[in-house]
């Protein structure tokens, strides 16, 4: 079993592990009992997951004497909304919800933060037990206690709490069943901690993206016969996932380099619609935007760039910026990111692999050029 421990600022009881070991979605009564105590418990799941692994996860939650609830709601970005937070909500009432019923976010990241925070406001904090069945939930959102929904007007993940899980369990053989697509974006948020934070992450990397880019594309075999690299994946985003979040919980300064790539990618991802680029997609193609910014400032040379758009490429990951978006309506989009400050749009750029800066003085014609080099 690798163990990955988040520790908060506020003392040793909000800290809470990460476990990744293959098989675990069979213990996650047990894990949960350990975790939140005995009694009851409400798994939230989507409409693809829930079919996958929700009996397996009930059936592990009855062994260890739990009482199970599974509430699904539809799958996908378009449901990560207030309207399914109120359904799901409507399910709890209709339980008999205790504040220390815990709720399992069993899907990938739309489950994670949908979950994530239903169960941050029902009773004022419910417990979470986060289990992450796609790549990029693995590596990213089960961690760190973001947790919200979209909204119409304002965008992505504008509605939310921090509410930290009080546990993290990762099976990497769920990952099994996931679309090829999906594979690249948990790559991507990998890619993103190694750049933006660990030059050594980003060799390992480099040295099995082939390896990645096979799993990928034959997971139902690939998952099983490389389930230890796939763990040591997860593990190492996790340890640094970890570390960022102990030392800035709130996102205060340090943890703000985790928006690599980010500020133009979520602009993509909403012109784009919700869906047609997936978030691993965006985040990849900002990535590309933000390091372009970085050379065109004379803050690292082109190699570094190289050495990026190669590796995403690689990995099957999208780098240029569809033909089909305006540059000034991502101008636009990228002003409004909740990242703004004093109107000012803040960019995390590379000033050397694994090391990066948050700027705040980025101008439109930069952004211009690094969209449309
Ligand atoms: N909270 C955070 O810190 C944080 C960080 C990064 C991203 N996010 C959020 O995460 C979301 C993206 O997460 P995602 O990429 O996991 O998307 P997702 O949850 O929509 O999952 C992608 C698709 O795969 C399906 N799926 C999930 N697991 C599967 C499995 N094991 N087998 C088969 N199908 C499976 C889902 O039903 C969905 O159709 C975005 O909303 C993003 O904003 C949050
Ligand atoms: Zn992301």
């Amino acid at each position: 079993m690798n163990i990955v421990k988040v520790k908060l600022p506020a003392g040793a009881a909000r800290a809470y592990d990460i476990r990744i070991q293959p098989g675990l979605l069979d213990e996650l009564g047990r894990q949960t009992v350990r975790i939140a105590g005995a009694g009851s418990v409400v798994i939230i799941s989507d409409t693809n997951v829930g079919p996958l692994y929700g009996a397996r996860a009930e059936r592990a939650c009855a062994a260890a004497g739990l009482r199970c609830e599974l509430l699904t709601f539809p799958a996908g970005e378009e449901h990560k909304t207030i309207a399914t937070a109120a359904k799901l909500w409507d399910g709890l009432a209709a339980q008999s919800v205790e504040r220390a019923t815990p709720v399992v976010a069993l899907g990938g990241g739309v489950v994670g933060d949908v979950a994530g925070f239903v169960a941050a406001c029902y009773l004022r904090g419910l417990p979470v037990v986060q289990v992450p069945t796609t790549l990029l939930a693995c590596v990213d959102s089960s961690v760190g206690g973001k947790t919200g929904v979209d909204h119409p007007v304002a965008g992505k993940n504008m509605i939310g709490a921090f509410h930290q899980p009080s546990g993290v369990l990762i099976d990497p053989l769920l990952l099994a069943s996931l679309p090829q697509r999906e594979w690249s974006c948990g790559l991507a948020e990998s890619v993103k901690h190694a750049v933006a934070l660990d030059a050594k992450f980003f060799r390992w990397l480099a040295s099995r993206a082939e390896q990645f880019a096979a799993i990928a594309a034959r997971p139902a075999s690939e998952v099983v016969r490389q389930a230890d690299t796939l763990a040591e994946l997860i593990r190492w985003n996790c340890r640094i996932k970890a570390a960022i979040v102990a030392a800035d919980e709130h996102e205060a300064g340090l943890r703000s380099l985790l928006n690599f790539g980010h500020t133009t990618g979520h602009a993509i991802e909403t012109l784009a619609g919700f869906g047609h680029v997936r978030h691993g997609e965006a985040v990849s193609m900002g990535m590309a935007v933000a390091t372009r910014i970085a050379v065109g400032r004379g803050l690292v040379d082109s190699a570094l760039l190289d050495q990026l758009l190669g590796l995403l490429t690689r990995m099957n990951l999208p780098t240029a910026v569809p033909a089909g978006l305006s540059p000034g309506e991502i101008i636009k989009l990228t002003t409004k990111d909740k990242k703004v400050r004093g109107g000012r749009v803040r960019f995390v750029l590379p000033f050397a692999m694994g090391q990066a800066k948050l700027f705040d003085d980025v101008t439109p014609s930069e952004l211009e050029r690094a969209i449309r080099p």
